[in-house]
């Protein structure tokens, strides 16, 4: 059964699989219509219409890789003129798990392209026009590795703990303005990104990886629960909380002014 559509429209970058194939189906089944945007025309064009067929939504494929400034324009383009949009879903990204001395300097920074300078210049398109109409959702996909650095993740935990930092920032500044960031931090999830990043699938305790479909309908529902970061697969929310306050209590403790005792001269 098709939901009534919405008339607004739901940009998702990297769609053409895992999470971003999944957020696609979610959206369009909110009677969202879609723009979908990833590399792999074939996989976006299947994907398309096959969500076009069952919820009776449009759903335009857009070629761009978002590693490539004219490509990335293009998309900031759309973002800042398209009138009906609603949602930007920032997904698209990209793991290169290893120690950093044995991967190149480009494979470091086609991470920081992706998971940093694309996402940043995505919402900068798309935040005066969501500013202008009091309304508009920008969901942050970062990862639990935002605030856990394993000898394998340096660079990809550095670029999700800047989707940390960016998006608890925007929300701050986006108060009251009616324009909404959720931020999103999967643990392990089954996708392609794994096999790609160096490190298989099948090497991780299957115990701790999640679907893409448990993942997006968790985080969905933390959108629709009003929540502005979700721990999708965190049950007591506590830990968040107490992790929350030790920083504040770090960063306060931080404003003195003068040398820490253990580092006075004598
Ligand atoms: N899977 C996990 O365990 C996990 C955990 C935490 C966070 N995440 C985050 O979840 C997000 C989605 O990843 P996923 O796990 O669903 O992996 P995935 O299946 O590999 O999806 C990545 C998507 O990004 C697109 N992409 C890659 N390079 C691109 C480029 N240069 N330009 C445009 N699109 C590009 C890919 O499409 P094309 O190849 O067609 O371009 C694909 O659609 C990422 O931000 C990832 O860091 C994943």
């Amino acid at each position: 059964m098709t939901r009534p559509h919405s008339n607004k429209v739901a940009l998702i970058t990297g769609a053409s699989s895992g999470i971003g194939a999944v957020y696609a189906d979610r959206l369009a089944a909110r009677g969202y219509d879609l723009i979908l945007v990833a590399r792999r025309a074939d996989r976006l064009q299947a994907l398309s219409a096959r969500i076009a067929e069952a919820h009776g939504v449009k759903a335009e494929p857009v070629v761009a890789d978002l590693g490539k400034a004219e490509d990335l324009a293009r998309i900031e383009a759309l973002l800042s003129t398209n009138e009906r949009l609603h949602i930007l879903v920032n997904n698209a990204g990209i793991a290169r798990l290893g120690p950093v001395a044995q991967w190149s300097a480009d494979d470091a920074v086609s991470q920081i392209d992706l998971n940093i300078t694309a996402l940043t210049r995505l919402t900068q398109a798309v935040l005066p026009p969501f500013i202008a109409r009091k309304q508009g959702v920008i969901i942050n996909i970062a990862s639990v590795l935002g605030i856990h650095a394993l000898p394998v993740s340096a660079v990809y935990s550095g670029t999700k703990a800047f989707v940390l930092q960016y998006s608890r920032g925007l929300q701050q500044e986006l108060a009251d303005t009616g324009v909404q960031v959720q931020l999103v931090l999967p643990a392990s999830t089954a996708t392609e990104i794994w096999d790609l990043s160096g490190v298989p699938l099948a090497a991780l305790n299957q115990d701790t990886v999640m679907t893409t479909e448990h993942l997006v309908d968790a985080a969905l529902a933390g959108l629709d629960q009003g929540e502005t970061v979700t721990w999708p697969s965190v049950a007591d929310t506590g830990l968040w909380d107490r992790y929350e306050s030790a920083r504040a209590e770090l960063f306060a403790g931080s404003q003195m002014g003068t040398p820490a005792p253990r580092y006075s001269v004598v």
